[in-house]
């Protein structure tokens, strides 16, 4: 009797750690919705490669920077007047996996639930260009 009385207590007890680690502030890593099928299983192929970072930076600073900014906070010049803005992209690269950033990058903002002018790049960038930005962000905007 004792006894199952402390099972009882320390599961609850972990059950209102483990809720509040989850609950954290409904910030946007939980709104983010996962990637469809076709990018879901995609793992950065140049991760942390000092050369792709590089090539990655030529591609940031000529095709996102003016909305997102230099350093990826939302700040660039075109991005100012969008509704809605670009976000943090320092947040998304820590909070969101390979498979997410590359779909947003490939199909853009034109779908729900994002509705945006986040442009679609596939067919523009190649998927190199794609995961050598990717590189780029996760390397410098943490
Ligand atoms: C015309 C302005 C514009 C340009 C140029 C642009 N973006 Fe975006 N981007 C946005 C906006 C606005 C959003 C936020 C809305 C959304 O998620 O669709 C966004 C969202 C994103 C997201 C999702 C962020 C998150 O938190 O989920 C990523 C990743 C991203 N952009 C990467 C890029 C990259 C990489 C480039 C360059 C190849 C780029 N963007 C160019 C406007 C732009």
């Amino acid at each position: 009797m004792k006894r199952s009385f402390f099972v009882l207590a320390a599961v609850l007890v972990l059950s209102a750690v483990l809720l509040s680690a989850c609950g954290g502030g409904g910030d946007s890593a939980s709104t983010r919705p996962e990637p469809p099928s076709t990018y879901a299983s995609l793992t950065n192929p140049v991760a942390g490669k000092a050369e792709a970072a590089d090539a990655g930076k030529t591609v940031y600073e000529t095709n996102c920077s003016s909305c997102h900014g230099a350093t990826g906070k939302g700040d660039g010049p075109a991005g100012a007047a969008l509704d809605p803005k670009p976000g943090d992209l320092g947040k998304a690269v820590v909070e969101a996996s390979d498979a997410y950033l590359f779909w947003r990058i490939s199909d853009g903002g034109g779908m729900d639930p994002f509705n945006s002018s986040m442009p679609a790049w596939k067919g523009i960038l190649s998927e190199t260009d794609i995961w050598n930005v990717i590189t780029y962000m996760q390397t410098n905007f943490k």
